[in-house]
């Protein structure tokens, strides 16, 4: 069911001051910000030869990653992305294995344009895990 690693999210406090980390000390591509109000967060993405890395900076009093920062004031791996084919097929067979689909269980266009889906943490070892149909 599960493809490439689509990218690997990581919330960050300060947009501009992760931007320069990655552009100016590791030397990667950059892309410029982008800002998702219906996800609550601001993005950048971080062009890497096999995959990306977007780093989130929180967009407003609603944003979803606010409570995470506040629990990891310096920034934190946030989420992964799998890419998957049929996003609806792949919802169904999870939540038929007793997987928890976060929100209304619908998939929402995220950040690429795509439809996501967000799965529970505690259902993944911890990790919050992002499908993206692709
Ligand atoms: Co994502």
């Amino acid at each position: 069911m599960l493809g490439r690693v689509n990218h690997i999210a990581m919330a960050v406090p300060d947009l501009a001051a992760a931007t320069a980390v990655y552009r100016d000390t590791l030397g990667a591509t950059v892309s410029l910000p982008q800002v998702l109000p219906e996800h609550g967060v601001t993005v950048v993405f971080v062009e890497l030869p096999n995959t990306k890395v977007e780093l989130l900076e929180p967009l407003g009093a609603e944003s979803p990653i606010a409570a995470f920062l506040e629990k990891n004031p310096s920034g934190g791996m946030h989420h992964i992305c799998y890419e998957v084919d049929d996003i609806a097929a792949a919802r169904d067979h999870l939540v038929r294995a007793g997987a928890r689909v976060l929100g209304n269980g619908e998939p929402k266009i995220g950040a690429h344009g795509k439809p996501v889906v967000f799965l529970h943490p505690k259902d993944f070892f911890g990790a919050l895990v992002e499908l993206e149909q692709v």
